[in-house]
């Protein structure tokens, strides 16, 4: 029996340490000494020692870290995580507002949030009754790796929130970012080198390491931070903007960004990127831009968002480092659709702390425009994640002993004749058994925005390729483990689980496993869209040019490449035997779309809304929206001044819907 004052006690000392480490960490002002902190944290360590059933996962003791995980769990967001457009200039800025503009119709001024764009890793936590509950990565935006214990032993994350008020109804789901202040990152590395073991290239780079940490204690020793900026339902809290959404944050016990400002037209937003770009240096984290942000939450909901970003924010980033190499050389790479793509091989260099030593050069054409040679001293960029590319030569360096780049003929892997499309810039090697083709559909299949199958990269791959073990994608499921484990570096533990996580494979979500086929043009978003339009596979391989331009998002080029995809007789058999080893294609969650198959044609003007957002709104419900009247239209919406195409579709016996009654249809149909 635990007596009645103790239980008492360990909970007001949880109260007090939580109100100090609120006041350390967050508010930064302290109100006692470290020893008068560390009276209190050893009193309550003594306390649940003594009554263990005490311990609750929210007591501040446990921030040390839990016992080490076999491996990470999955989390399916509440709502996707999406990502961010990138902005890179005031014009492209500029250019995005006067779309937001239109959108709405508004012709005054938009108040806008600038909030720094911290360069670490997204995560979201889930509260339930005030309580930390559950903690993931963004994962693919949709299901993310289970991270609660990691992210507990972080002390700025409240395990409960501050006041009564935030404790109650429906769980909240608040999102931020987890990152490494420099001054911790210098620590960590200095650590490592003692200890001989790799440096991290980047604070980003490390923080991610820390947090996907198996065993807690150690993402404990790792000095991480956290910022919150989001909700990813802010209806549920009374707030009717951005920059109030913050505050609330913090007053519910979060740390904000102190530089977050509220702008009111878009010239403050140009200055305060100017100014954000002048104290980049002297933060003590490291930030890669500015993200913009509509305050008014209410007209971020009437932009909503696309399939990938929403449209009421942008990321300006900031303008990429650089720095100069040379060029010792040119691989011809080819890639999964038999592009070849130019990647000149560099003197190693160091940027931002990663050492580069390859760069893309892209295609033929950019390196006759930019009269890029062999021995060159050449500028290079590298931005965030993607791949560094050679901007110019520093052609006044030359002496003479430069060489002229030269595209080969013939398909570096396969030897087939390399083709140049009218009128494109790619050269392919078009033969689809190519070798290097099929080695980089099988690692694009089984890697990160495919089937995310562990332990098998390109290196593994190819060796399973040669070994003979694997031809093409089928084969993947048919692999036996015993065979693997008696592989060159394979063990009997490396095989087992390359056999597990080809089992947990087998089940993949319809839009996954068709961006996982590697179709030319299909890529996630595609793919999304095709799931959610489609249902099935079936309904996909079924469908013509015509029905897959009805989807919005999806042209003639990319209707083309799957129509042709899939009527490949190799493809079919292919999709035959992996559903024979037993492949599970699983359909797309239902969404209410009330408003599938009915096809709206718009006239005249409305008065509540724009065109656009009219069109959004039923596209939204599941309804298709066409610009011209056809058989195919079931209703005509006829705003003021409906000209010709009402008296049309009423001989036609299309409906036809008032802007009243169509405002009626879409707040009916959207509750
Ligand atoms: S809002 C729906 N605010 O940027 C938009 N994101 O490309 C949600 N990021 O992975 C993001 N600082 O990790 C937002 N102040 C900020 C941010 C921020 C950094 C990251 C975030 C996300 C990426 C989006």
């Amino acid at each position: 029996m635990v007596p009645e004052s103790v239980r008492r006690e360990v909970h007001r000392l949880r109260e007090v340490i939580a109100e100090h480490d609120h006041r350390y960490y967050v508010l930064d002002d302290p109100v006692i000494s470290d020893g008068e902190y560390d009276r209190l944290f050893r009193r309550l360590l003594e306390l649940e020692e003594r009554y263990p059933d005490l311990v609750t996962p929210d007591s501040p003791t446990q921030r040390v870290g839990g016992r080490p995980l076999e491996r990470f769990g999955e989390v399916r967001h509440p709502l996707p995580m999406l990502s961010l457009e990138n902005v890179f200039s005031a014009e492209e800025l500029r250019s995005f507002s006067d779309k937001i503009r239109r959108y709405l119709e508004q012709d005054g001024e938009i108040t806008w949030v600038a909030e720094p764009k911290m360069d670490g890793l997204a995560v979201e936590l889930i509260y339930e009754q005030g309580r930390l509950v559950t903690g993931s990565t963004r994962g693919d935006g949709v299901v993310g790796e289970e991270i609660t214990a990691q992210l507990r032993t972080i002390r700025d994350i409240p395990l409960v929130l501050r006041s009564a008020h935030h404790r109650q109804g429906s769980p909240l789901v608040v999102r931020g970012e987890v990152f490494l202040e420099r001054q911790g990152f210098a620590r960590l590395n200095r650590e490592r080198a003692e200890a001989g073991e790799p440096l991290f290239a980047n604070p980003r780079n490390a923080a991610a390491g820390s947090l996907r940490q198996l065993d807690p204690a150690v993402t404990a020793r790792r000095p991480l931070r956290f910022f919150a900026y989001a909700l990813a339902e802010p209806a549920a809290v009374p707030c009717s903007r951005q920059s109030e959404l913050l505050t609330w944050l913090q007053e519910a016990g979060f740390p904000i960004n102190p530089h977050v400002r509220l702008c009111s037209s878009l010239a403050e937003v140009e200055d305060r990127y100017r100014e954000l770009a002048e104290l980049r240096s002297e933060l003590p984290y490291e930030i890669d831009g500015m993200v913009v942000k509509v305050d008014d939450l209410a007209l971020q909901r009437r932009l909503g968002n696309t399939a990938r970003a929403p449209r009421w924010a942008v990321a300006w980033k900031f303008p990429a480092t650089q720095a100069t190499s040379r060029i010792v050389g040119v691989d011809f790479q080819v890639g999964r659709t038999g592009v070849v793509t130019p990647v000149a091989r560099l003197e190693p260099v160091r940027v931002d702390g990663v050492l580069v030593q390859r760069a893309t050069l892209h295609n033929q054409d950019e390196i006759v425009r930019k009269d890029l040679r062999i021995g060159d001293r050449v500028l290079i960029q590298r931005a965030g994640d993607v791949i560094p590319e050679v901007i110019k030569p520093l052609t006044g360096e030359r002496n003479g002993t430069d060489q002229v780049i030269t595209f080969p003929e013939q398909c570096p892997v396969c030897c087939h004749r390399l083709e140049r499309g009218a009128g494109e810039a790619a050269i392919r090697c078009p033969n689809s058994h190519c070798p290097a083709q099929r080695l980089q559909n099988l690692v694009h299949f089984a890697g990160k925005a495919g089937l995310d199958i562990e332990g098998l990269g390109e290196k593994n791959m190819e060796q399973l390729m040669r070994e003979g073990l694997v031809h093409d994608l089928p084969d993947l499921f048919s692999l036996d483990p015993d065979q693997v484990s008696r592989l060159e570096g394979w063990g009997e533990k490396s095989a087992r689980n390359l056999a597990d996580s080809l089992a947990r494979a087998r089940r993949v979500d319809l839009a996954r496993f068709l961006a996982a086929l590697g179709i030319f043009h299909v890529g996630e978003v595609t793919a999304d869209l095709l799931a959610r339009h489609f249902g099935s596979l079936e309904n996909i391989m079924a469908a013509g040019k015509e029905e897959l331009m009805d989807v919005e998002g999806i042209g003639a080029q990319v209707a083309d490449s799957i129509v042709e995809y899939f009527s490949d007789p190799s493809t079919r058999s292919m999709l035959d035997r992996l559903r024979e080893l037993g492949l599970e294609i699983l359909p797309p969650a239902q969404e209410k779309r009330p408003l599938a198959g009915r096809v709206f044609l718009f006239t005249g003007t409305l008065a509540a809304m724009g065109r656009n957002e009219a069109k959004q709104r039923v596209r939204d419900l599941g309804g298709q929206v066409v610009s011209g009247l056809s058989g195919r239209v079931t209703d005509l919406v006829a705003g003021a001044k409906a000209g010709a195409k009402r008296e049309k579709a009423r001989e036609r016996g299309v409906r036809i819907l008032d802007e009243d009654e169509f405002l009626q249809l879409i707040a009916g149909e959207e509750t």
